[in-house]
């Protein structure tokens, strides 16, 4: 991972997804979370304070090492355990059927192999265990989806490879997951990079 990616994206992306809007969303997604959590794409740690204490233990996956300097404070006031376990998605080293749910916020955008990555995500949640995400992507209308394809290129390079079109929903059922609770919705600012995909879905 280039010095760029690993150190400079995670401060800006720090900065960017931070703050109140961002926050009321996070506090949203992680609200049924309990147990055993997988986060996936854990960054510089900003759903940390948003762990329900119903959740036992968190076990984090990132490949950005350099943000667990951003995110070393937030996880020394965690109220729950938090273990740094991998540094990819797309091969997590967590057993089969182990958790009770996997969080991802803001990821699924820059995962390369985004498939794969779901198809583990599903592999490690136990049975009736779900998937807890926002995440943004495609919008339905074709001239906003139009800029998506075309910014894409941009976005990736200035993003640690970030895709602004990726199809969240049909992306989460292709792997597997049932959809058990879906919303969309723009945040605030430009369309292309705002459309939101907040929602959960059931493994097995
Ligand atoms: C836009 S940031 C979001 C960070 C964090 N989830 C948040 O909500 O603030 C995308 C994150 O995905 C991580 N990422 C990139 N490739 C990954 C992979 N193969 N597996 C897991 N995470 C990955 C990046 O390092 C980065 O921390």
């Amino acid at each position: 991972m280039g010095w760029y990616v690993d150190r400079v994206v995670p401060r800006i992306v720090d900065l960017a997804l931070g703050g109140a809007e961002f926050d009321a969303i996070r506090a949203r997604v992680c609200a049924d979370l309990d147990g055993e959590v997988l986060e996936v794409g854990f960054g510089s740690g900003l759903n940390v304070p948003h762990y329900p204490p119903a959740v036992r233990r968190v076990r984090a996956v990132d490949p950005a090492t350099a943000a667990r300097r951003l995110a070393a404070e937030r996880v020394a006031a965690s109220p729950v355990p938090l273990e740094y376990v991998g540094l990819d998605g797309e091969q997590l080293p967590v057993e089969d059927g182990s958790v009770d749910h996997v969080l991802t916020t803001w990821t699924l955008c820059t995962i390369p192999d985004v498939e794969r990555a779901l198809r583990e995500m599903r592999r490690v949640l136990r049975p009736g265990g779900s998937l807890h995400f926002v995440e943004h992507g495609l919008a339905p209308q074709p001239r906003i989806a139009k800029w998506q394809h075309r910014l894409t290129p941009v976005q990736r390079r200035l993003f640690g490879g970030c895709h602004l079109d990726r199809p969240i929903d049909a992306l989460v059922e292709g792997a597997g997951l049932r959809l058990t609770a879906l919303d969309t919705y723009f945040a605030r600012g430009p369309k292309a990079f705002t459309h939101l995909f907040e929602g959960v879905a059931t493994g097995a």
